[in-house]
């Protein structure tokens, strides 16, 4: 049996090539993608979903949820993804049936698969918080999240010490972290072992099908902007390897712990706060996956990318 699952996602480079995996992936049943602004504003996060969707033409097509347009989002220091998010291809506009605001997609698709959906979160956790300030009850009917973001060691990716989808919206992550629903955190430290040098370009499913030419034309510029901004030959796709944490749990060490996030320091909004005293005085609330076997994630990565191109 499939796994139902619903991405959330903020379409982003790595957003874009988690969803070309999943939506060919056998072993995941697609039920909704819906979009949040993150890496960029919530229109062209919904343009780009519609967009993506529409070029893949996945076997099955799930709902779409549109990104809420009333969210303010907080400056970024820089730019990874390009002024359109997908590396500069600027996709044709798609615009595809249903035109639902996310958490309300969220909401419905979850009524319908009480417990059975896992939400995997790739983007800032605003449409999930939306969805439990709507109506707090709804948690019950979580089968379980996982979420990209956070950092253990305080190294983070926008501020010293926050990643990009926390630091977006502190306030949701502190939101959904406190819930009492199974979670999986997938943090910067477990993501960004994952490191794929220039060959990937070559083991990337050729141009000949619709997932091959978007990877193609859009992974080039991560290259680019990781060399330019970060000073590194290859790049990290956290989104990606979060996504692996929910295909193939078994390549990741996983520990639980009691965490919250800051959401009112001057230097710290965003920040995730583990209780490491020697005596825990908070309840564990959440999975940690700490670690992960490096080439066996890259391969399934690879694997995935393949089959997306089979079936384009
Ligand atoms: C997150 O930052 C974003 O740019 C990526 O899409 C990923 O979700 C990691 O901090
Ligand atoms: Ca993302």
């Amino acid at each position: 049996m499939p796994r139902k699952v619903i991405l959330d996602i903020d379409p982003g480079i790595d957003d874009a090539v988690a969803l070309v995996m999943a939506l060919f992936d056998p072993r995941l049943e697609v039920l909704a993608v819906t979009a949040t602004g993150g890496n960029v504003p919530a229109e062209q996060a919904t343009a780009n979903l519609q967009a993506l969707v529409g070029l893949l033409d996945p076997p099955r097509l799930p709902r779409l949820g549109l990104a809420p347009a009333d969210t303010a989002l907080p400056e970024k220091p820089f730019n990874m993804h390009g002024a359109d998010g997908l590396g500069g291809i600027n996709l044709p506009r798609a615009q595809l049936h249903g035109g639902h605001v996310s958490e309300k997609v969220i909401w419905e698709t979850l009524r319908a698969h009480p417990r059975e959906i896992t939400i995997v979160a790739l983007g800032p956790l605003t449409n999930l918080s939306r969805v439990l300030t709507r109506d707090p009850s709804i948690v019950e009917l979580i089968g379980e999240v996982v979420i990209a973001g956070g950092t253990v060691q305080g190294a983070g990716n926008v501020t010293p010490v926050v990643d990009f989808n926390f630091y977006c919206d502190p306030r949701a992550a502190r939101h959904v972290v406190r819930e009492p629903v199974t979670k999986t955190l997938v943090p910067l430290e477990t993501t960004g072992q994952v490191i794929f040098g220039f060959d990937l370009l070559d083991q990337l499913p050729d141009d000949s099908s619709r997932a091959g030419d978007i990877l193609r034309r859009m992974l080039p510029h991560a290259f680019r902007a990781h060399r330019q901004l970060l000073g590194s030959e290859g790049i990290s796709m956290h989104d990606v390897v979060a996504l692996v944490a929910v295909t193939n749990p078994e390549l990741f060490e996983r520990t639980t712990v009691a965490a919250d996030v800051e959401t009112g320091g001057e230097l710290t909004a965003g920040m995730l706060v583990v209780d490491r005293r020697t005596v825990r005085q908070w309840r564990p609330n959440l999975d940690l996956l700490v670690n992960c076997d490096v080439p066996a994630v890259k391969d399934c990565i690879l694997r995935g990318l393949a089959v997306a191109g089979a079936g384009t």
